[in-house]
């Protein structure tokens, strides 16, 4: 039994749509969530300084005394995990583009996948590709430009309409039947999408499984937090706390940390 808080964080807010995975799987468990949305995007950075702002949010949570980081963030997720986890004693979970099971499931033998420069350039992803998905034909697309709008408050603006529609058109071109997430602020995207895509295209993103994945390391390490009392989320931005707040559904408080 541990009740010290589960530590996520990510290049901005598109993590919430993580936290809202774990905090749904683990009531019980405490959160402190830390969105570097000063450093947004990390997409076009190099690995060198993805690092560096990785290890940045890691020493602040390692303060803060969490018991596990979550990384809700592809782009950290996919230079950066390798470096926390020979560095670090902690846990770390990390998220990958669910490439898998889009590959093992396609019937058009084409899947799109729509991510950051920083995740389709890594090793990582690469590995993945050529494991899972080599006999596949793999549509890989940089969103450039949607975190940027996504952390400016315009989720739902005309900008990202025409961006979406000019990222998605090569996909649908090569007649996809699934839609990888492969960035966390993505899913905020979903109703866009589905107005957007083929009704027979399936979109997936890796939320479920990184919460599963945080339950069950909590379970291996036994540092689940069995208590009822009542639990504690605290939300931290160097950014806007109004944007991050709304994709909470305004439920929490968010608070300014220059970190
Ligand atoms: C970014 O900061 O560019 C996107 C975050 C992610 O890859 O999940």
């Amino acid at each position: 039994m541990n009740t010290q808080p589960i530590g996520i964080f990510d290049s901005g807010v598109g993590g919430t749509s993580i936290w809202k995975e774990i905090h749904a799987l683990l009531p019980n468990e405490n959160t402190l969530y830390l969105a570097d949305s000063a450093n947004a995007p990390y997409g076009p950075k190099g690995k060198d300084a993805i690092i560096d702002l990785s290890i940045k949010n890691t020493e602040y949570l390692l303060k803060k005394k969490c018991k596990l980081i979550v990384i809700a963030c592809n782009t950290a997720t996919t230079n950066a995990i390798d470096y926390l986890r020979e560095n670090y004693k902690i846990p770390f979970i990390g998220i990958e583009p669910a490439i898998k099971p889009a590959a093992l499931q396609t019937k058009s033998n084409a899947i799109g996948i729509l991510a950051t420069k920083g995740t389709l350039s890594s090793q990582l992803f690469s590995k993945t590709s050529n494991l899972f998905a080599s006999n596949v034909n793999v549509i890989e697309q940089h969103g450039d430009g949607i975190v940027e709008l996504i952390e400016s408050g315009k989720l739902f603006s005309n900008e990202m309409t025409s961006l979406l529609k000019e990222y998605l058109k090569p996909m649908i071109n090569a007649r996809i039947d699934y839609l990888v997430l492969g960035c966390t602020h993505y899913p905020y995207l979903m109703p866009l999408l589905l107005e957007l895509l083929p009704k027979h295209v399936k979109i997936i993103d890796s939320g479920e499984a990184v919460a599963r994945q945080t339950k069950a390391i909590l379970e291996k390490h036994d540092i689940l937090n069995l208590g009822f009392n009542k639990q504690k989320n605290e939300f931290f931005t160097n950014g806007n706390t109004e944007v991050m707040a709304s994709l909470l559904d305004n439920k929490f408080d968010v608070e300014y940390l220059d970190f």
